[in-house]
């Protein structure tokens, strides 16, 4: 199980100390929410800050969500400032069929995994055709753009779908959720198939991070329905 907390939920006058704060504690991702004012109704911040910040969590995996009408002409700058990952929303599909395959590959060819996310009121059906092509599918648990909402129920299918064509196809792409997670939310999405999970208010916002990243795993554990199998 991954654990990635979100940087959006930290105190933005001083993200280079959440990171290492955050990679102190124990986690095993750090979640940047890039938002470009347009495709959300929210602006975060860009790749100098994504760069300002590698040197103090060097260890960690940078996992770098879109949220923007344009990628293409951010990747790039991304990949330099120290993104693993790079994620882009199955969303833009409405600019055309060839958008998606272009940016994977790109993605692909500056030498950073692949996540494609589905927004909650868009078809899991959308993404059926990428899921050979991504390392990672990102369920939006709530609709993007603020943090500290509260987690959408009506998402869990979707998660169940996306893990159901993973053993069908035998893929190995993760199953990442990123909305509303905390220790409650994050078991309901461990039954239902998850194996990521993104998580800013309720892990930022505790004293003491490394309790809260362990009390997470113990939740997601006890939900596990893999390792519920193992113990019958
Ligand atoms: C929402 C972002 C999330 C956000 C989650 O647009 O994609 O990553 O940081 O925040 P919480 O965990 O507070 O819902
Ligand atoms: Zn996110």
């Amino acid at each position: 199980m991954i654990i990635a907390p979100s940087l959006l939920a930290a105190d933005h006058a001083d993200f280079g100390k959440a990171a290492a704060r955050a990679a102190k504690a124990g986690a095993d991702w750090l979640h940047l929410d890039i938002m470009d004012g347009h495709f959300v109704p929210n602006i975060s911040f860009g790749p100098q800050v994504v760069k300002a910040v590698r040197p103090h969590a060097r260890n960690l995996f940078f996992d770098v969500h879109l949220m923007c009408s344009k990628p293409e002409i951010l990747l790039e700058p991304f990949a330099k400032a120290g993104a693993d990952q790079i994620i882009v929303h199955v969303e833009l599909l409405e600019q055309g069929e060839a958008v998606l395959p272009g940016l994977i590959w790109k993605i692909k060819n500056l030498g950073k995994k692949v996540g494609l996310a589905v927004n909650p009121p868009t078809p899991i059906s959308l993404v059926q055709p990428y899921l050979d092509k991504i390392d990672l599918l990102l369920v939006m648990t709530v609709n993007p753009g603020f943090g500290g909402q509260e987690f959408i129920h009506e998402t869990l299918p979707k998660i169940q779908q996306a893990d159901l064509w993973r053993r069908d196809k035998k893929l190995s792409y993760r199953i990442s959720v990123d909305g509303g997670i905390n220790n409650q939310t994050a078991g309901e999405c461990a039954r239902a198939g998850a194996d990521t999970y993104v998580a800013g208010t309720s892990l930022f916002g505790q004293r003491n991070l490394k309790a809260a990243i362990a009390k997470m795993r113990k939740h997601i554990h006890a939900n596990d329905p893999a390792l519920a199998d193992l113990m019958t």
